[in-house]
């Protein structure tokens, strides 16, 4: 059986005093929450500071990018090294803005998907298709093509403790979350892609969804069975949105 993981990606927001409030308030009230996995991504500048906030409840420490090297003359980069120092755990790789704003490829993001398994760190890999992609019907094509490029490099045993985030492009930040049954039927597409490599590692996969998740539409999407939890962006900045969408998976969980 899966453990659902609720994650929550903060983006560019934050601030000491954000993160010391944050989670204070979300050790408060996910402690007793059993049965869902929890972990937070603050920027980087906050991932030593959350470390300690989190020490000793069930709130892991994510972090949102990492580079492909390991050390050198990088400016302004992190390493997967410096990521496992500091006690992070699950890394995004792949999110759509770093696509967009960063231009990073699908060989780009599976090198970091390497180099976290590497480091025995966990790669959140997010994939999805844009609003026009998905109006020529393109859904499907595209998140093979993104998972494809870490299968034909590392093999299907690479997912295995993974985690997928289908984050639809025009479902992140625009409160227009796709529907359940949406969001499942691509779910289920892509766990029959990797199962077509390896059943037993599709089997484990925990695929997240992402893309206006809240509080009010969580237990819904957390309701299909190929649904293993969200990749949280603006709820996840609040401490009671947030526990409401742990609770609804760890809901869904004792449920099923
Ligand atoms: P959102 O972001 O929940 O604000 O839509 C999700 C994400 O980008 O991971």
């Amino acid at each position: 059986m899966r453990h659902p993981l609720v994650m929550g990606n903060w983006k560019l927001n934050g601030s000491k005093h954000m993160t010391a409030e944050l989670i204070a308030g979300l050790r408060n009230a996910l402690s007793g929450v059993d049965g869902c996995d929890v972990a937070i991504a603050p920027p980087v500048m906050y991932l030593e500071q959350a470390h300690q906030a989190i020490a000793g409840s069930h709130i892991a420490l994510g972090a949102q990018n990492v580079d492909v090297n390991l050390s050198g003359a990088f400016t302004g980069e992190v390493s997967a090294e410096m990521l496992r120092d500091i006690g992070a755990r699950y890394i995004i790789i792949g999110h759509s803005e770093r696509r967009t704003y960063h231009k990073e490829s699908d060989e780009l993001v599976a090198k970091k998907f390497a180099i976290l398994k590497d480091a025995g760190l966990i790669p959140v890999l997010c994939i999805g298709e844009t609003e026009a992609e998905n109006e020529a019907g393109k859904t499907e094509e595209v998140c093979s093509r993104q998972i494809d490029a870490v299968l034909n490099t590392l093999g299907a045993g690479a997912f295995n403790g993974a985690v997928i985030a289908y984050e639809p492009v025009w479902a992140i930040g625009t409160g227009k979350s796709a529907t359940p049954a949406q969001a499942q039927a691509v779910h289920k597409f892509i766990r029959d892609h990797v199962a077509k490599k390896d059943a037993a590692v599709a089997q484990q996969l925990i695929l997240q969804y992402g893309g206006s998740v809240n509080d009010k539409n969580a237990a819904e999407l957390f309701a299909q069975p190929d649904i293993d939890g969200a990749l949280v962006g603006g709820a996840s900045l609040k401490a009671d949105a947030f526990t409401a969408i742990v609770k609804a998976a760890a809901q869904a969980k004792n449920a099923g």
